[in-house]
């Protein structure tokens, strides 16, 4: 879906969430929400948080799940996945912060198998992800499933990529203090989400769209493989669909 501007396409993406959430509220359930860092979906957390403010939306039955953190990497620290979400939207909703997940980016490293497992599991245990939200990375990451990830990867410690660490370079002040790793959900937790929608804004990102939609499956670029899912949207403004 293309919308002339990244703003609309945002509110869009906010209304559906929304619209589950009430949806689940109504049957009693908890919605379980597959949650996206980075700077595209800010505007879709911004309405969020508006339609909670100004027109009562309650997060009281939503259990998150975000898909990945650096590590390692403090919860404190103002760079972390962790510290994002809470300053983009947690803080400013009704969210039990018990229902709050996010990979633990201090887990001791000979505890992260564990760690990963667990994540898998919990997800599990509340019924798996009814919606996941997604951006895309230049590499054709989604999450931080960098190129070489299979189809039927799941939750793990992996190894960022140059460009990657390049592009979040900004964010930590130079490419030397940006982590080498990180703990995401795999191609294949994502893909037994029930609803997929992936956001992509700008110039930027038009090629990486253009390969991940029309390309072949490959993990050589692992977002190709959400191709396969049966209920996945990719919503994008002109410049990010101008190379489809
Ligand atoms: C990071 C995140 C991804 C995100 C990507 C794109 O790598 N781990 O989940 O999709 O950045 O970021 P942006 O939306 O800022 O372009």
């Amino acid at each position: 879906e293309v919308f002339a501007d990244s703003g609309d396409a945002s509110v869009a993406v906010a209304h559906e969430i929304a619209n589950l959430i009430r949806a689940k509220a109504y049957q009693r359930q908890k919605c379980v929400l597959g949650l996206a860092t980075g700077s595209s979906p800010i505007r879709v957390y911004d309405e969020l948080v508006r339609l909670h403010r100004e027109e009562g939306l309650s997060f009281a039955n939503v259990v998150t799940f975000n898909l990945d953190e650096y590590y390692p990497m403090e919860r404190t620290s103002t760079r972390s996945y962790w510290y994002f979400m809470h300053e983009h939207l947690f803080n400013h909703v009704d969210i039990d912060p018990q229902n709050i997940h996010l990979p633990d980016g201090l887990v001791p490293l000979q505890s992260v198998y564990q760690h990963c497992m667990d994540y898998e599991e919990e997800i599990n245990r509340h019924g798996g992800l009814d919606f996941q939200l997604l951006g895309i990375g230049r590499t054709g990451h989604v999450g931080f499933n960098e190129p070489g990830s299979n189809s039927r990867s799941l939750t793990r410690l992996i190894t960022l990529d140059h460009l990657t660490r390049v592009d979040a370079a900004p964010d930590f002040q130079g490419l030397n203090n940006v982590p080498t790793r990180a703990i995401t959900m795999g191609i294949d937790t994502i893909r037994k989400a029930r609803r997929v929608v992936l956001v992509a804004w700008g110039h930027k990102k038009a090629s990486i769209v253009q390969e991940a939609v029309e390309g072949e499956k490959t993990s050589v670029l692992p977002a190709s493989f959400l191709q396969e899912h049966d209920n996945l949207t990719v919503l994008l403004d002109r410049e990010a669909c101008s190379e489809l």
